[in-house]
């Protein structure tokens, strides 16, 4: 059998082969052979923790039925988490300037505001989204306004809602806002999310590969930075969904190398980049 890489461990083909199917099988990420060190080196504290002692016997562990704990601790290991506050901050422009005052004016009227942040990783982007509305319109923090916060990794989604980052992790939060929204966290390096910021945020565990159990209609949708790690397949069959799952006036948000099919574009409206709002939404011109 031939051996990937060398180290305190080595990953083989089969091995490799077992788990990047497995990792697309259950959540849609696309593990090219270029990715094998990454692979062995993030499933290498799994091995540990399990015990066993080779990649071999781990990939035959999580592709059995007992291995099913383990499988979902596996893809934790396997996905990207990385994430910042403010992440490319034209989306929260797009947000500031003609989201938040709509939405405001559908809050006064008793209409619940839903903000669904899909693929959050460890809370920077559904916090940001929760300081803007705090600062820009703190009335539309006060109504009935909601920010659902989905990951598939439930180990990012224990750190998202302690709400504590480094100093280093803070710098994309405006001086003026990180004074009034963290507080000293449990150490000089530390800074919690308050909790006006933290109560306007529910996380909840999602595979988006999977059922959306959400039975509401959503006012914005985040979705930025995740579907980059599937192949175009499962992108397009996401498309449709986030179509329904959106108001017929919201915003759609994807990060900055992602964009909706040419088969999903009719049915969107460029507002930014990789800014998008359904066709028929009005005020839909906007840049
Ligand atoms: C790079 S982070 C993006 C975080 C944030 N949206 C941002 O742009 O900063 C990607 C997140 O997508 C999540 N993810 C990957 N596959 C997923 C899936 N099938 N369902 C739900 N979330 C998934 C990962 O766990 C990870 O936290």
């Amino acid at each position: 059998m031939s051996v990937i890489s060398q180290g305190s461990g080595t990953i083989s083909e089969t091995a490799f082969a077992t788990i990047s199917s497995l990792a697309k099988a259950e959540a849609g990420l696309v593990l090219p052979h270029s990715k094998v060190t990454m692979v062995q080196s993030r499933l290498r504290t799994r091995l540990a923790a399990t015990g066993i002692d080779t990649y071999e016997a781990y990939a035959k562990f999580v592709s059995a039925a007992e291995g099913s704990a383990e499988r979902r601790l596996m893809i934790s290991a396997l996905t990207t988490n990385v994430s910042h506050f403010f992440r490319e901050n034209h989306h929260f422009d797009i947000l500031k300037k003609d989201a938040l005052p709509e939405l405001l004016r559908r809050a006064k009227s008793g209409k619940p505001v839903r903000i669904w942040s899909a693929g959050c990783s460890s809370g920077q982007e559904p916090y940001s989204i929760a300081m803007l509305i705090l600062d820009a319109t703190p009335e539309l923090a006060s109504l009935d306004t909601l920010i659902l916060a989905t990951d598939i990794d439930p180990k990012i989604l224990e750190k998202a809602e302690v709400g504590q980052y480094s100093t280093q992790q803070i710098t994309g939060i405006p001086e003026d806002m990180r004074k009034r929204y963290l507080k000293p966290g449990n150490s000089s390096d530390a800074h919690i999310v308050t909790p006006n910021v933290k109560r306007m945020v529910r996380f909840r565990e999602l595979n988006l590969l999977h059922d959306w159990p959400m039975r509401t209609q959503f006012d914005v949708i985040f979705c930025r930075n995740v579907v980059i790690y599937f192949d175009t397949p499962t992108q397009d069959g996401l498309w449709p969904r986030f179509e329904s799952a959106l108001h017929p006036q919201g915003w759609f948000f994807l990060g900055h190398s992602e964009r909706v099919s040419e088969q999903a574009l009719p049915r969107f409206s460029s507002v930014g980049m990789t800014a998008y709002r359904p066709i028929n939404a009005s005020n839909a011109t906007h840049a």
